[in-house]
């Protein structure tokens, strides 16, 4: 007996008896030939790479691999938020709620109103958005560099023409008269990351109050601000276009949760949602960030055993010829080992063979042998500081 005919576009022309399963050259023949998709894509999308994701892909192929390389926290998530999340899988049939319990908690958190919160999937959707929301192609967005590499990655992506105005070593100086210097009519958005991934120092509020008396939207990335307990959201009240990106990603210890948000103007916040996506903030989800937000021992001692950790592998660090680091707010270090003779590939590689994951800093051309790692648990770290010593022995 014949086969019923199918219901889809292709098989209704044609008599499929006279077609040998899995021959397509008939409809081949009908899909029309005039397609390019290289004219039909993005300029700012078909010259970008996207965002660099090899060495998530590299560590959780190996999950032996001791993770110091994505400023990640060492710790797993606490029961209650395991519980947490737990108690809401069984509601994933349905649209999730807006996150309001997110926003009330974030609002206390940096001493704000819950209308002054728009939360992400993540950060890096939030500098996303925000590039989005402010900036047309060919205008302009100003960092300062090195930085994290998203700023400038996603203001490609989006066709913005990027000024990067350079820090340098040792002190890694902001060069804020130099990025004022830059705004133009067409600046948007200035960033400035605060403690800065990867040099590890910090501004203060005068400096953003400065760049702030500009018609741009300063954005002010604080992934890091928890490990210094620096809170300048009061700045907004008198400067509306300063906007505050934090994470839940660092300090938090919840980088897989994805969960980031935006502190602003109410009236920001407003265009802000507009852009942003109404549904991606799940309920499991919401249900284990309220559950770690209610752990209010979680944060000190986190803050507390990070500086442990970032002054010891500092003080062990200096005991090996030609390695040089420099100070930390973050969960980091930097790391400059151009005197030992050695290059950061081989660094790299070297501690790789050891098990240990750190980040190749090269491509922010600073010159040296330039790599960061990740602060760990205290075994780790002393893990990290032997397999140095080991691979630098004289
Ligand atoms: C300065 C800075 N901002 C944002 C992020 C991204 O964090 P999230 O996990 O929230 O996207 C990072 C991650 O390393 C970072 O260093």
């Amino acid at each position: 007996m014949l086969k019923q005919p199918s219901k889809h576009y292709y098989f209704q022309k044609i008599d499929q008896t006279q077609i040998p399963k899995r021959d397509y050259t008939l409809k081949k023949m009908q899909v029309p030939t005039v397609f390019d998709l290289k004219s039909i894509v993005r300029e700012s999308v078909r010259n970008s790479s996207g965002y660099n994701v090899s060495h998530f892909i590299r560590a959780w192929s190996n999950r032996d691999l001791l993770r110091m390389m994505s400023n990640e926290n060492p710790l797993p998530p606490s029961k209650a938020v395991i519980d947490a999340m737990a108690s809401e899988i069984d509601v994933t049939n349905l649209y999730p709620a807006p996150p309001s319990g997110l926003c009330e908690r974030f609002a206390k958190h940096v001493k704000m109103k819950p209308e002054n919160i728009a939360v992400c999937a993540g950060s890096m959707e939030v500098i996303d958005v925000l590039i989005r929301t402010f900036t047309e192609p060919g205008q302009e967005v100003i960092i300062h560099s090195p930085t994290f590499s998203a700023y400038e990655k996603f203001a490609n992506l989006h066709g913005a023409k990027l000024t990067s105005v350079k820090m340098s070593p040792p002190e890694f100086e902001y060069p804020f008269e130099a990025m004022e210097k830059r705004i133009t009519d067409k600046t948007k958005i200035v960033f400035v990351c605060t403690p800065n991934n990867p040099t590890g120092n910090y501004c203060e509020r005068e400096d953003i109050e400065r760049l702030a008396r500009n018609n741009v939207i300063v954005a002010v990335d604080e992934a890091y601000a928890e490990y210094i307990d620096q809170n300048m959201t009061g700045l907004i009240s008198s400067y509306p276009n300063i906007v505050f990106i934090r994470t839940l990603s660092k300090a938090w210890g919840l980088a897989g949760l994805r969960i980031g948000y935006l502190i602003a103007d109410e009236q920001v916040i407003d265009y802000f949602s507009r852009v942003a996506q109404p549904f991606h903030i799940t309920m499991p989800i919401q249900r284990a960030v309220e559950a770690a937000f209610d752990d209010v021992q979680y944060l000190p001692k986190r803050v507390e055993a990070n500086r442990a950790g970032v002054d010891y592998i500092r003080k062990e660090l200096a005991t090996i010829p030609g390695v040089e680091t420099f100070p930390s707010s973050g969960n980091f270090v930097l790391i400059n080992a151009g005197d030992t003779g050695h290059d950061t590939q081989d660094i790299i590689e070297k501690l790789l063979d050891l098990g240990i994951f750190a980040r190749d800093m090269s491509s922010h051309r600073l010159g040296g042998a330039y790599f960061r790692i990740t602060v760990s648990s205290p075994d780790n770290n002393q893990r990290f500081i032997e397999a140095m010593k080991h691979i630098l022995k004289p």
